[in-house]
């Protein structure tokens, strides 16, 4: 079964706050999902393999610690995934960035996928799934199909706000999956909306309504 990491750091939990505000614009929360992203970054790449390297300080020879083993390859689930890339970027400036454009169909909930350009190697790397919210998992769980098709074996996702049934579904469908996330709210409503969640991610950091 896979872990579930839900960030109840103080910094992570007031932005959140200010996201899930119906009032906040357009700009806040952009800067705000993209904020969120990057603190939850750090903990998710907590494990990252590191090996000892001489150099010379200033001062004299030292051996350090840097990144070893694998890359990582970040995949935003399109749009609202994109809202994240940026702020992961600030703390992985050289991961290679792969898109998969899913959305899903307003009557029967289903994802339906209009786009995918993955890098050439990603099977060789760490991959994190991003998506701000992860509703019945439809989406995220087709996602994580799709890049296993490449042959990806090490995948994690990371979402803003969850609903139990997204969790349920991604742990029954990709139980090798950890999944990293803000919030775990109460439940959906019946056009599978987060309640209470912030709405339309995507169309709340494109103002697309
Ligand atoms: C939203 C969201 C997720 C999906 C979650 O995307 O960004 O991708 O819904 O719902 P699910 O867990 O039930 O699949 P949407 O389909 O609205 O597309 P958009 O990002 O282009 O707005
Ligand atoms: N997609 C969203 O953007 N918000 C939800 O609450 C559910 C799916």
């Amino acid at each position: 079964m896979s872990t579930v990491t839900v960030f109840d750091h103080p910094l992570i939990q007031h932005k959140l706050s200010i996201i899930r505000n119906k009032d906040t614009g357009v700009k806040e929360f952009r800067e705000l999902v993209s904020e969120v992203a990057s603190l939850m970054c750090y903990e998710v790449t907590r494990n990252l393999e590191t090996e000892a390297i001489e150099i010379e300080t200033p001062v004299g020879p030292a051996t350090v610690r840097q990144l070893a083993g694998k890359k990582l390859a970040i995949v935003p689930i399109l749009r609202a995934g994109l809202g994240m890339v940026d702020g992961i970027l600030q703390l992985i400036p050289s991961a290679k960035v792969g898109h998969i454009g899913l959305f899903r169909d307003p009557e029967t909930l289903e994802p339906v996928k209009y786009y995918c350009k993955m890098p050439n190697d990603i099977a060789n790397r760490d991959v994190i799934v991003i998506d701000p919210m992860l509703a019945t998992g439809g989406s995220a769980s087709a996602a994580i199909t799709f890049i296993k098709e490449y042959g990806c074996k090490s995948i994690k996702l990371m979402n803003l706000i969850g609903a139990p049934e997204g969790i349920a579904r991604i742990q029954a469908d990709h139980p090798d999956v950890d999944i990293y996330i803000a919030a775990i709210d109460a439940r959906l409503n019946d056009h599978g909306y987060i309640v209470p969640g912030l709405g339309d991610a995507g169309d709340r950091i494109f103002g697309t309504k």
